[in-house]
């Protein structure tokens, strides 16, 4: 064969009678085999800067620069105050310590990117000059990190020294009954937060009634949010439906903006909606969603992202959801896309703002990936590992499926267990799970029961208790639960209604806990930045301000050790030596 030959493949197969039945090429029976696995489902694309397709560290991403005058950002990352787009602006007029700008952008990137990773420095020397830094500057130094320094930097500039997670409770059908039990044992399997959306968008006062009814039943303090439309979203929050809000969206381009009617200023205006009312309220972001809208100039996905967490910053919010989110898809479709959202993380918190880390929305077929990608945040710790770890499984999940979900609590619970990591879920045992949910289920169907809403049969109750998914419960009239929600809008039935009823019919521990959440926001101390409540029904607040992270090193910050650690030991297949 010479060499001409050697790529040349084709091979005629034919019928036997000699007819020939088509030419095709032969093919590696290795290659046939890897064309079999779930990878090749996932989208993967090569990087093309000019649109907007590249990670990290774009052609047309600007270097670093800043010029101040008489207190105020007259230059930019190489554009004068005049050339300014509306993002510039916010950025350089709210979000940046300017008495320390020339100064942090004149230090040598390299070496501040190595202070980051050096546990001899504090995580507040950092951020006296990492809170001056221009987004270009920001992104310079991060773009030295390689990801286990990533990972070091983060363990060390998390705000909350103790990590946490967040999980969605949803369900296909909107059942409410279903919600509850799902709520309460979210609670007890340790997130910090529950999330849920609708999948019919009127349905949300009642999803976020039961969500929340469920999770103080399952532990008092977990707070709750009903992702829906931002109107919507505020009045459930205002009512004491809810207890946090976190996808009110902020984005990298001027244009993408423009395109939701929103400026930064009218996103601050929402912002403090929130804050007035004494609810806990992040923004979410993250890579992709400029390049989605074909709105992305060029840049980089993290010098985008980085201008949305300054103005996050800019406008006052305690914390940002960032990691690409429900754009997930785009950042980890090119080359060192998982690095970047991790990158992005990083930054958020070197803006000293809490982060709720992504890796909610599916973006794989693969276990592997969909782990892998997870692991940045998992071995680093952050303030919610999962801005969204399913708490049902994917078919229920409204948010369009998470990466791991009720079908993977096992696993992940011997994940922490195999490497002594806190990944803010725990073991639970089936007897008090079921407990939980009768209580929660029940409580539910007194309140319905009370507020004249279509009744929720004893059959829902038991089904609730028992159910896996919405498979597993009886059919209910949603048109029947609008008109209950539209009622309980219109009445202006509020959380201390809720707290009457429960109290009058025999469900007083829960109605302490959702007066106790009540409290929480005439307190305020839960709007404090990465803030989450410990305990069941103690309400103590644990955040940035009394649980800064201190790591430094070997023997300091955040361990998983003594009672949370025996907790993480005993997963439900363990069995004692001497038994066997
Ligand atoms: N950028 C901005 N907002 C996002 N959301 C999700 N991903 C992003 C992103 N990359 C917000 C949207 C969405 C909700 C789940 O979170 O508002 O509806
Ligand atoms: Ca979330």
């Amino acid at each position: 064969m010479s060499e001409d030959d050697a790529g040349d493949r084709d091979i005629t197969l034919t019928d036997g009678s000699g007819e020939v039945e088509e030419t095709t090429s032969k093919r590696s029976k290795r290659f046939e085999a890897l064309d079999e696995r779930a990878i090749t489902e996932d989208g993967f694309v090569n990087e093309w800067p000019e649109v907007g397709f590249v990670a990290m560290e774009s052609p047309n991403d600007p270097d670093p620069s800043v010029t101040v005058e008489d207190g105020q950002i007259v230059e930019m990352d190489g554009k004068d105050r005049d050339e300014f787009d509306f993002i510039d602006r916010f950025i350089a007029d709210y979000a940046i310590n300017t008495e320390k700008a020339e100064e942090a952008v004149g230090v040598d990137s390299q070496t501040f990117a190595r202070k980051l990773v050096d546990i001899n420095v504090p995580r507040e020397e950092i951020v006296e000059l990492s809170t001056a830094m221009t987004p270009a500057k920001l992104v310079d130094v991060v773009n030295y990190l390689d990801t286990a320094e990533i990972i070091m930097a983060m363990k060390k500039m998390r705000t909350r020294q103790t990590p946490g997670n967040q999980c969605h409770v949803t369900s296909v059908k909107d059942n409410v009954a279903q919600i509850a039990a799902d709520a309460a044992e979210a609670g007890l399997r340790g997130f910090y937060e529950a999330e849920n959306t609708v999948g019919v968008a009127r349905m949300a006062p009642l999803t976020a009634l039961a969500q929340q009814i469920g999770a103080q039943c399952g532990r008092g303090g977990v707070i709750t949010q009903c992702a829906v439309e931002e109107a919507t979203e505020l009045e459930l929050g205002m009512r004491g439906m809810t207890g946090y809000a976190e996808t009110v969206s902020v984005y990298g381009t001027e244009d993408v903006f423009k395109d939701g009617d929103d400026t930064p200023w009218s996103k601050a205006f929402l912002a403090s909606g929130y804050a007035s009312r004494g609810l806990k309220m992040r923004y979410t972001s993250g890579a992709g969603s400029e390049l989605n809208m074909g709105q992305a100039e060029g840049k980089s996905m993290f010098y985008l992202e980085t201008r949305c967490i300054l103005v996050t910053k800019g406008c006052g919010v305690q914390g940002l959801q960032n990691g690409g989110i429900s754009c997930i898809a785009i950042p980890t479709s090119v080359p060192a896309g998982v690095k970047e959202v991790a990158a992005e993380n990083l930054v958020t918190m070197m803006a000293d703002l809490e982060v709720a880390s992504g890796n909610d929305q599916t973006f794989t077929h693969s276990d592997k990936r969909r782990t892998a990608r997870m692991m940045p945040q998992f071995l680093a710790g952050t303030d919610f590992i999962f801005s969204g770890y399913s708490a049902v499984p994917n078919y229920d999940n409204m948010f369009a499926g998470s990466t791991f979900d009720s079908y993977d609590f096992d696993e992940y619970n011997i994940m922490q267990r195999d490497l002594q990591v806190e990944g803010g879920t725990k073991p639970v045992d089936e007897e008090t799970v079921l407990e939980h949910r009768e209580r929660a289920a029940k409580a539910l169907q007194i309140v319905f029961e009370e507020l004249g809403f279509p009744p929720i049969s004893d059959e829902e109750v038991e089904a609730a208790v028992y159910a896996d998914g919405s498979k597993d419960m009886p059919q209910r009239s949603t048109a029947e639960d609008i008109k209950a929600a539209e009622e309980m809008m219109e009445e202006g039935i509020t959380g201390a209604d809720i707290v009457t009823i429960l109290a009058q019919n025999g469900f007083e521990g829960i109605a302490e806990n959702m007066l106790g959440m009540l409290k929480g926001r005439v307190a305020g101390d839960y709007i404090q930045t990465s803030s989450v409540f410990l305990g069941d029904g103690d309400f103590d607040v644990i955040s940035a301000v009394n649980d800064p992270n201190e790591y430094q090193g070997p023997g300091t910050g955040h361990r998983l050790e003594d009672g949370a650690w025996e907790e993480k030991k005993n997963v439900r297949f363990a069995v004692d030596p001497e038994d066997i």
